[in-house]
């Protein structure tokens, strides 16, 4: 072990919560299990299951409760994506992300040059696609929960209706984003006291938040999407430039869609189609398959360039291929399989890189600081959840709505504003992923589920914009081909690659000082060491071997792991 691998082995002693908080493997039990970026978010998935709730009961208690707790991701004015399995085996997957206003054009975002304004597509109303997330989760309430909804949400009302103490990295995550959080005076109430971002120890209440989620409680999606609550939301939105209307608000729908999967040395990859990204990891498995992973050996050289020459691909085909499949013919079949990759990968040498500038889309004829969250759940009868959500930047843009309590998304930011020019990931995209009315932008979260025998063995996803693709597939490689306990999985240092720029960004210790060396006799010239925040990623993962189910908090972050 490396001296990285001990820190990350210190730091998830530190900031792990739940059962086995002494524990660096996580926790375990054989009844449920309960992993995100919040403890007390994670407690109140726990007491809906102690109260006999199943997986999606505790996952949507665990959702409504991070909008609360974990602020600058959980939300009510975001959207997600969310993977279910069923303890007969079925999977299903419930799109909730946001989706373009109405009035909302192509070019909405050039100035009169034809030069992208980013400030409007990131900071602004006008960046705000119409939320998803509270239809999302009580559709799928609806779907396979057992339990009322007045019970699920109401942990989150008590949160934020009696409060909590704000907890040392949460002051000091406000106190980073302070400054553009005091540029409204909604923002300026909710997350400052005095003038002064909330500080560790406060007793933080929430009563407009408080009465949202009543509202929803009460009254499902009416409560929100309808009545008082959609009104303040459009009032905040047009005082402020922003074009979301109520009829925006009433006519958005969550949509159930095929879940896509792949095989991968006899386990069944499950994950979410697009506006996913989830096909990209499904493409550079396929791309690493013919190869012995396991041989190479972590951290090896050799397989750190076979991994970024198929991600390099992959991301180069996102580019131009993906986007919402409701409004762009996505070639789904032929990217997701084996015949494709065989071909995308033809190029391949291990003595020489491909450089971005030569490499593009494959040839198919016919056919997110990075604040998101992620969290797993799963039960006794193996039902489990992988939901990722998001505001896209921290905190969203910034702007809560007065009255209501909560933040809006800045989340249109994550369509192709203009050909070619990189979002806040420095994603590139085209034609797929341009602006269309009502049309949902891509996105980077991939919740993901394996299933091995019938066995969900492991529930992963992650936040962290373009990052999310590949730490997920990071995780997935040392889980089935590396073999290791779930803790080091989730724990082993990252690095990442996405085409453009042509850089490779890495956590401390993801390479030794003579892989370093290889990599860069091989010709890989741009290195960016991560420094900010945790790490790459946050990926609370959970994995089950027919008995025992783990759960395992990403060191990287705060938040809890609790088990029943
Ligand atoms: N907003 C980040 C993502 O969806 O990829």
């Amino acid at each position: 072990m490396n001296h990285s691998i001990y820190f990350f082995c210190f730091l998830f002693l530190v900031f792990s919560n739940g059962l086995n908080a002494a524990s660096q493997e996580g926790a375990f039990s054989s009844k449920g299990m309960i992993v995100s970026r919040s403890s007390l978010a994670s407690d109140a998935g726990l007491e809906i299951m102690r109260q006999g709730g199943n997986a999606v009961d505790a996952a949507v208690a665990t959702a409504f409760a991070l909008a609360v707790t974990y602020p600058s991701a959980g939300n009510l004015g975001g959207g997600g994506f969310a993977l279910v399995r069923l303890p007969n085996g079925r999977i299903f997957s419930l799109d909730h992300r946001e989706t373009a206003p109405n009035a909302s054009h192509r070019d909405m975002y050039l100035d009169e040059e034809g030069e992208p304004n980013k400030h409007l597509s990131r900071s602004s109303a006008l960046s705000a696609g119409v939320p998803g997330t509270v239809d999302g989760l009580l559709t799928l309430l609806d779907r396979f929960g057992t339990m009322p909804r007045e019970k699920v949400i109401l942990p989150a009302i008590r949160l934020a209706r009696d409060g909590f103490p704000v907890d040392f990295f949460l002051s000091r995550h406000i106190k980073r984003y302070g400054k553009k959080l005091k540029d409204y005076e909604s923002s300026k109430k909710k997350f400052l006291r005095d003038g002064a971002p909330l500080s560790e120890g406060d007793l933080w209440i929430q009563p407009d938040l408080a009465k949202t989620l009543l509202s929803i409680a009460e009254n499902g999606r009416d409560g929100f999407y309808e009545g008082k609550v959609a009104k303040l939301i459009v009032a905040e939105i047009r005082a402020r430039g922003g074009i979301i209307t109520l009829k925006d608000l009433k006519s958005y729908s969550s949509v159930w869609r095929d879940p896509i999967g792949i095989d991968y040395r006899g386990n069944r990859i499950w994950t979410m189609g697009p506006p996913s990204s989830g096909l990209l990891i499904l493409q550079m498995l396929n791309m690493m398959e013919p190869f012995d992973l396991q041989k190479l050996g972590w951290g090896n050289s050799k397989l750190i360039h076979l991994m970024i020459e198929a991600e390099k691909r992959a991301y180069a085909d996102r580019a131009e291929y993906l986007g919402d499949p409701d409004f762009f013919d996505v070639p789904l079949e032929i990217l997701t399989s084996k015949k494709y990759a065989k071909k995308r990968f033809q190029g391949f040498e291990w003595d020489r890189l491909s450089e971005s500038e030569q490499i593009s889309h494959g040839e198919i004829k016919n056919r997110e600081s990075r604040e998101t969250t992620h969290f797993s759940v799963m039960g006794s009868d193996g039902m489990a959840v992988s939901l990722t959500t998001t505001l896209n930047s921290p905190y969203g843009n910034k702007i809560v709505v007065s009255g209501a309590g909560f933040l809006l998304n800045n989340e249109m930011d994550d369509f192709s504003i203009k050909s070619n020019v990189m979002n806040q990931f420095n994603l590139i995209g085209r034609e797929a992923n341009s602006i269309e009315p009502n049309k949902r932008m891509l996105s980077s979260m991939s919740p993901t589920i394996i299933v091995k025998d019938d066995l969900p063995i492991l529930v992963t996803g992650s936040p962290g914009g373009s990052t999310i693709i590949t730490t997920v597939l990071q995780v997935i490689i040392n889980f089935l081909d590396h073999k290791m306990p779930l803790q080091d999985a989730v724990g082993f240092p990252r690095f990442h690659h996405q085409w453009k720029p042509d850089t490779i960004l890495y956590e401390r210790g993801a390479f030794s000082p003579d892989t370093r060396e290889n990599l860069e006799r091989l010709g890989y010239k741009a290195f960016r060491a991560w420094t900010f925040g945790g790490g790459i990623g946050d990926a609370n993962s959970i994995s089950f071997d027919g008995s025992l189910i783990q759960g395992v908090k990403d060191p990287r972050a705060s938040g809890g792991t609790v088990g029943l």
